[in-house]
């Protein structure tokens, strides 16, 4: 089997936006209590923050945290979550039908989102709630004083204002599961105004609005045209969600799923499109993909917990290797849509759908953490769009998908051109690289990720990424073989 790349500085895509590498973290499970926050625990410091979690997460480079959901969101009052802890409400969270006690808030967040080394992408409620709780949301976290809302801050102990730049008009609110789920004509309007009374208060924040759930919604395409027929002109971003599942158990198949979330993001480009040309408009607006990931095996458990629990174990889906192989060409993906993606949330990060899991006694890695934490590293700077051969294969719903899936970032301050490279096959690939134009000066670092069984989990802790000791670059020309399913990282200095 054999794969080719030929990469030239002139094909390229796009700048990579620092906030491709964000996440979510949803009142959901133990994603926050148990998560974040578990004040009894030995490795927590004063404030109750686990300081495992936070040091993992900081080795993934994140950039925004949106937060508080999530369907959470659709349901949440967020004065619950102010003031002294010992008055805040318990309250019923009906998305996931649990227990909410509010003892992390609003503050304790944004205190986290500092200490953690990330930045808020705050969603605001156009479930339950709608204008009013946006705009006093928005006073409370964003005025400088001298109003109630921005005085009750300081009175909690935030002098200076949050200055929250990112914010999300609702979640999913296309789906009939959503608490206040709504016609697209309906949320259309009702964020429009939503945008109108947040930038009243403060003119500079970004604003994100709801795309579809999924591609599979019937409103699909519809949904976004109206949405935006009423909001393109108030917002900065339209999101999109996306996760993958292997239920089928058939691994070609679940792999080249690739192919359809490329499909997804190009077609909600399109539409995008379209309604900027039927407006005669001049913006071009960005997506966030503020979802995605791989989320299904912890659907049956979930159906059997009981409702009605504080931080209940739900969605702690155990990634195996062939996960960390779905998330690494998903990634890819995303870098090939550098140019129109800006912001792109893993869902979720820790104990929920999450890189990180927490247990009493520490934290244990997922087969996902791996790839995701080396392109988020490494792939930083221009996104380039290599020329690429390769065998192919037909599974049962895609034909002709390339075993080789390929991206280069040229990253001009460190004058790297870095190589993400993953072979779907079960047989090894004679590999090689073409860095036309590029000026070649030596490798790097070239690295392996492979041998594990397809299933494999890593609660045990053995998985890690390993050198590739096989690799020849002379003349421009990188050789060296890809193992039979692997994900395979090469760093190549150059100089223009
Ligand atoms: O990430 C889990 C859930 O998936 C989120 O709460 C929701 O927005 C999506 O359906």
């Amino acid at each position: 089997m054999q794969g080719k790349l030929t990469i030239d500085p002139s094909n390229q895509i796009a700048k990579v936006d620092d906030r491709l590498y964000s996440s979510l973290i949803e009142h959901l499970g133990r994603a926050v209590y148990d998560g974040l926050y578990d004040p009894e625990n030995p490795n927590s410091d004063k404030n109750g923050f686990r300081q495992d979690v936070v040091n993992a997460i900081k080795d993934l480079n994140i950039d925004l945290v949106r937060y508080p959901g999530g369907n959470f969101v659709s349901g949440f009052n967020w004065e619950d979550s102010i003031g002294p802890k010992d008055q805040r409400p318990t309250r019923l969270d009906l998305a996931w039908r649990s227990i909410e006690t509010n003892q992390f808030g609003l503050h304790e967040f944004m205190k986290w989102t500092k200490q953690s080394g990330t930045r808020p992408d705050m969603a605001v409620n156009l479930g339950s709630r709608g204008i009013d709780a946006a705009r006093n949301l928005i006073e409370y976290c964003n005025f400088p004083g001298g109003t109630y809302w921005s005085d009750l801050r300081k009175k909690n102990g935030a002098e200076e204002p949050f200055n929250i730049k990112t914010w999300c008009l609702g979640n999913e609110m296309d789906g009939d599961w959503q608490i206040g789920h709504k016609t697209a004509e309906e949320y259309g309007r009702l964020a429009h105004e939503t945008a109108k009374v947040m930038r009243l208060v403060d003119p500079d924040i970004d604003l994100v609005v709801s795309g579809s759930s999924t591609r599979e919604m019937a409103t699909f395409g519809s949904w976004e045209e109206t949405v935006l027929d009423h909001t393109y002109d108030d917002v900065d971003y339209l999101s999109l969600h996306r996760y993958y599942d292997n239920e089928e158990n058939d691994l070609h198949n679940f792999l080249a799923k690739s192919i359809d979330f490329d499909e997804f993001i190009g077609g909600i480009v399109a539409v995008c499109d379209a309604v900027k040309a039927r407006k005669h408009s001049n913006k071009t607006l960005s997506l966030a993909l503020d979802e995605w990931n791989v989320w299904y095996h912890s659907h049956k458990q979930d159906d059997e917990t009981a409702p009605w629990q504080q931080a209940p174990h739900l969605l702690e889906d155990h990634y195996n290797f062939e996960d960390a192989l779905m998330v690494g060409t998903m990634l890819i993906t995303l870098l090939k849509h550098a140019d129109r993606v800006k912001i792109a949330c893993l869902a979720q990060l820790v104990n929920v759908i999450a890189p990180i899991m927490t247990t009493e006694q520490g934290i244990w890695l997922q087969s996902i953490f791996f790839p995701f934490m080396q392109v988020s590293k490494y792939g930083r700077g221009i996104a380039l769009q290599p020329k690429q051969t390769s065998d192919t294969y037909d599974s049962k719903d895609f034909k002709d998908v390339p075993y080789l899936d390929s991206i280069a970032v040229y990253n001009t301050d460190t004058h790297e051109v870095v190589v993400f490279a993953e072979n779907k096959g079960e047989e090894a690939m004679d590999f090689s690289m073409n860095l036309q134009d590029f000026n070649a000066q030596n490798l790097v670092e070239a690295t392996q990720f492979y041998g594990y069984g397809i299933k494999q989990t890593n609660e045990n802790q053995q998985m890690k990424i390993q050198p590739n000791d096989q690799v020849t670059l002379a003349d421009n020309s990188l050789k060296t073989k890809l193992a039979p399913l692997s994900w395979n990282m090469f760093r190549i200095k150059v100089t223009d």
